[in-house]
């Protein structure tokens, strides 16, 4: 994409209705405009962030063996009068009547419907295990929608629903949820950890937040330090072994780290106090298992092994990918602008001409581009008749991790400057290398597959 030809708003003023540092940004960035209270358009580079983001998540739900499927945003009401949660959701729901009169809501999560779906179709327990699971637009009519897309009222998530014959099936299911979530977030550079979270009126011990540490994150947390220095990495995973996904949750999830909600001081305080901390978090994501809520109330029941109906047991799994853009913002950026990790950044690398209308910087850049296009990347050229300055301070806010310098007193020597956004350094490389380090650093984050 060359610039002077792309849809880039970005404001030089910092915007007076932004009260947290991600707000701020996506708005100067030109990413984001509101439409009305908690409800926002994405521009050209926010929607590009979104999609990267979404990819991801796409991309380890099904590696994972959960199956992509796409629900409505309206959704009729009876099917929450028959789980008994149309009267319990209150003002939070958005409630619609069309010219029939019939009642409709906007969907702010889809338990009832994807139940609805699978006791249509499903009758044995030989169709089991199933997880399906959609990424789609939810509306929850907050009382204070805030801090931009962190609490929005119309928001983006994925939401996955695990339908198993046995309890036990059912935390395979989950335990897949939480490797596929903590190999998600780290492909998007974020370290989340899972909290244990409140398990609202159904109680029970089988639900975890994410969490992302931030000073300007909503929930309060509890934590031993040691379970900063934890990470998934690259290792292979084997999702239909018990045994793995297991270890996995004992690893992740045995020290102590809990919301406020279902703090223990006692618990806490048996940690070395060197260990404790207490922090702030932004929740992005939550995985629940349920037993048979929803299908006892719904009457989504499979024939068991003994010729038996018996109702499945459930579990509900999200992913706040809207929220994700902010919660990323915030655990990465400095006082000039955005710090995009290389698995989400909206280009992969910004081309900056410091003499537009110099044949030779020009032509320069013309290649850099084309190369870099050919190798499957995307670069962000900066093609504009603008002052050095002013394309350094655009490519420092928009927050694009590499850009490759191309000014006449370089290429006399043969050379353009390659900079990272994230240490300010920079080497001179000819060309040639330069397109082939950004190869480089790309190769790992260029494995999704699609669908
Ligand atoms: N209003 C919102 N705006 C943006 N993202 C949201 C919003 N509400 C929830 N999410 C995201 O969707 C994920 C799954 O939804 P869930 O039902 O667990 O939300 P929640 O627990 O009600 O969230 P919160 O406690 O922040 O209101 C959350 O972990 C969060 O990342
Ligand atoms: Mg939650």
């Amino acid at each position: 994409m060359r610039l002077s030809r792309y849809f880039l708003p970005v404001m030089k003023e910092t915007p007076s209705e932004a009260q947290i540092v991600s707000h701020r940004l996506m708005l100067r960035a030109g990413m984001i405009k509101q439409s009305s209270a908690g409800i926002y358009s994405w521009l050209p580079m926010g929607f590009k962030v979104l999609k990267k983001i979404e990819t991801i998540v796409h991309d380890e739900q099904m590696r994972a063996g959960h199956i992509p499927m796409l629900m409505p945003t309206l959704q009729p009401a009876d099917l929450w009068k028959e789980s008994g949660r149309y009267d319990d959701y209150g003002k939070e729901m958005l409630r619609i009547s069309d010219r029939h009169g019939r009642d409709m809501l906007y969907g702010p999560t889809n338990e009832e419907m994807v139940t609805d779906i699978f006791r249509s179709h499903v009758n044995s327990y030989k169709d089991l295990p199933l997880t399906l699971y959609h990424i789609q637009w939810k509306f929850r009519d907050e009382v204070r929608p805030r801090f931009g897309v962190m609490r929005g009222r119309e928001f983006y998530m994925k939401d996955g629903y695990n339908f198993d014959l046995s309890k036990e099936d059912a935390l395979h299911a989950y335990n897949r949820h939480l490797v596929s979530y903590l190999r998600s977030y780290e492909r998007m550079g974020l370290q989340a950890i899972p909290m244990r979270a409140d398990g609202g009126p159904i109680g029970g011990d089988y639900t975890h937040e994410f969490l992302v540490l931030a000073e300007t994150g909503e929930s309060e947390v509890f934590y031993d330090s040691d379970v900063t220095d934890l990470s998934f990495g690259d290792r292979e995973i084997d999702y239909d072994s018990v045994e793995q996904c297991q270890g996995v949750l004992e690893e992740f999830t045995t020290k102590y780290a809990r919301t406020d909600e279902t703090h223990d001081e006692a618990a806490f305080n048996a940690i070395p106090e060197e260990r404790r901390r207490s922090a702030r978090g932004i929740e992005v994501g939550q995985i629940f298992y349920f037993g048979t809520k929803y299908s006892e109330a719904l009457g989504a029941k499979v024939q068991g092994p003994d010729g038996k109906p018996t109702p499945v047991h459930m579990g509900s799994h999200g992913i706040g990918v809207s929220r994700l853009l902010g919660a990323i913002i915030e655990a990465s950026h400095d006082d000039k602008g955005i710090i995009w990790p290389e698995g989400v950044t909206p280009f992969h690398c910004g081309i900056v001409n410091l003499k537009q209308g110099d044949e030779q910087a020009d032509g320069a850049c013309d290649q850099l581009y084309a190369a870099l296009t050919a190798a499957g990347l995307e670069p962000l050229y900066d093609d504009r008749k603008e002052r050095a300055g002013g394309k350094f301070a655009t490519m420092d806010l928009i927050g694009l991790p590499w850009r490759i310098t191309v000014g006449p007193r370089g290429l006399k020597n043969g050379v353009v400057e390659l900079t990272s956004r994230r240490s300010g350094e920079s080497v001179e490389l000819s060309p040639e290398e330069a397109v082939k380090k950004i190869i480089e650093i790309y190769a790992p984050h260029m494995t999704s597959r699609g669908f």
